[in-house]
């Protein structure tokens, strides 16, 4: 049994991670400010853990947090390209100041390893295909510019001041506890929620731009693996499904599943958006011994299914 701080553990990524750690017996404090997260979220282990109301931009307020701390997961962001589009400054402090805040605190409570929520839009909008992690990065938005950022600060705390860290490249994860009410949410997750509400969605561009929809359980069970892996100290890793659909052949599988036909709005493309991308996930195979055991349909059926009981019980999403 470890101690492990989740940080934005009462968010949609963080608060599958600490279930998965209380199931797994562990000690689990959980640092959130609540901008984004809930304590809804929680509900189920919240007799369990440890939760602290913080903000990772606030150095101080933070410190207590990690005392006594063997694993830092660090969730805490503020996630979305168009996000970061409209207020730049505010991803900035959170996701680049938040981070930095997070390893001087966790260097200097000498915690064990500080494992990073990072982002597939490190890579931008090169041609190769799978997005493997020896390719450049190309941030094309803020939003990307600061996980790359963070990626950084990671490598440097590691050989500056032998902080072990990972950073974990997540491509489009979505799954229960995604926000189905906000512009900022994943792609899914906002389809899903318009269509309980039944209203219409918008489809940037023309539905052909390719991304790795990630079942969150998968992200869960390799960000675990990353804590304690010996060879992962150093690395940034892609954590994707390794397959790439067009956003249109995924409205089709979510009318399947819906058992619905729901036809989007087109918008044009939007700015900072990446074109096509899908991981290699070899790395993560051999390092983490990882595999995306939830199949996409799957993970479909289970966020619909979650989506409906959300409408069900409070009439609305
Ligand atoms: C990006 C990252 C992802 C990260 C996420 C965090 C890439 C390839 N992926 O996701 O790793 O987890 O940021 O926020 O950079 N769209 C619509 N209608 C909508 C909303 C979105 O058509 O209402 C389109 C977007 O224009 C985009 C696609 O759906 O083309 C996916 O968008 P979104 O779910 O926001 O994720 P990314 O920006 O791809």
């Amino acid at each position: 049994m470890a101690v492990y701080l989740v940080t934005g553990g009462a968010g949609f990524i963080g608060s599958h991670i600490v279930e998965a750690l209380v199931r797994q017996g562990h000690q689990v404090r959980v640092l959130d400010n609540f901008s984004t997260g809930r304590e809804d979220n929680l509900a189920a282990v919240r007799d369990q853990i440890d939760l602290r109301r913080a903000d990772i931009r606030d150095a101080e307020g933070i410190g207590p947090c990690f005392e006594g701390v063997d694993y830092v997961v660090h969730e805490a962001a503020l996630a979305s390209v168009e996000r970061s589009m409209t207020d730049p400054l505010t991803s900035n402090a959170v996701n680049i100041g938040g981070t930095l805040n997070v390893l001087v605190t966790g260097r200097n409570a000498g915690v064990r390893r500080v494992v990073f929520a990072g982002s597939s839009s490190a890579y931008g909008n090169g041609t190769a295909l799978p997005r493997v992690e020896s390719l450049e990065s190309r941030p094309l938005s803020p939003y990307a510019l600061t996980k790359v950022t963070g990626e950084h600060y990671c490598e440097m705390f590691m050989t500056l001041y032998g902080l072990e860290t990972v950073s974990l490249r997540y491509f489009n994860i979505f799954g229960p506890r995604q926000n189905l009410n906000s512009q900022y949410s994943g792609v899914i997750s906002i389809f899903l929620g318009a269509y309980l509400r039944g209203e219409t969605p918008i489809l940037y561009g023309d539905g052909e731009q390719m991304r790795d929809f990630t079942f969150v359980d998968n992200a869960v069970e390799a960000t675990l693996r990353a804590c304690t892996a010996p060879a992962a100290a150093g690395k940034i890793i892609n954590i994707g499904a390794g397959k790439g659909q067009t956003l249109n052949q995924v409205i089709e599988r979510l009318n399947d599943v819906l058992g619905s036909h729901l036809t989007p709005r087109h918008a044009p493309p939007r700015p900072g958006d990446v074109r096509s991308s899908y991981a290699d996930i070899s790395l993560a195979r051999s390092i983490l011994d990882y595999e995306p055991r939830i199949g996409f349909e799957e993970g479909l059926r289970r966020t619909v299914e979650w989506s409906r009981s959300q409408f069900a019980s409070k009439g609305t999403v």
